[in-house]
């Protein structure tokens, strides 16, 4: 069996899968890598269309696979991004009890919690 990724490996992984996406609109590829506790990794890509808002964001993509293949919220260890994520994203980064987000930021990674990066949060 394999080791679980470190948070470099998976901004790796987000970082290649980023190839994948389509942004034919604005040019800007996106890649998410999704550590889940049961060790697997689920990636996904930004996915853009003519009438841009129904265009999706790679966290969203990659959450939707998560979900499709049987996850639920709780099951997420890490998000990995290959930039900051969208206000929108965020509130998803919450709802599906991801525990932190390491992301490219200003050059840099950053590292945060759902709660950090969405504070007084909506919730139901
Ligand atoms: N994008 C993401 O995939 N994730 C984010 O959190 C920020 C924005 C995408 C959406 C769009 O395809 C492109 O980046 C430019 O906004």
């Amino acid at each position: 069996m394999s080791r679980t990724p470190t948070d470099d490996e998976l901004l790796a992984r987000a970082d290649a899968i980023a190839g994948r996406a389509y942004a034919p609109y604005s040019g800007f590829n996106v890649g998410c890598a999704l550590l889940l506790r049961d060790g697997s990794v689920v990636c996904g890509v930004n996915v853009e269309n003519a009438a841009y808002p129904l265009g999706v964001c790679a966290e969203r993509t990659a959450f939707s696979r998560a979900i499709v293949e049987g996850a639920r919220p709780g099951d997420f260890a890490v998000a990995a991004i290959t930039a900051s994520p969208c206000g929108g994203c965020r509130q998803w980064l919450i709802e599906m009890g991801v525990e932190r987000v390491v992301f490219r930021h200003g050059g840099g990674v950053r590292t945060m919690t759902p709660a950090e990066l969405l504070p007084e949060t909506f919730e139901l």
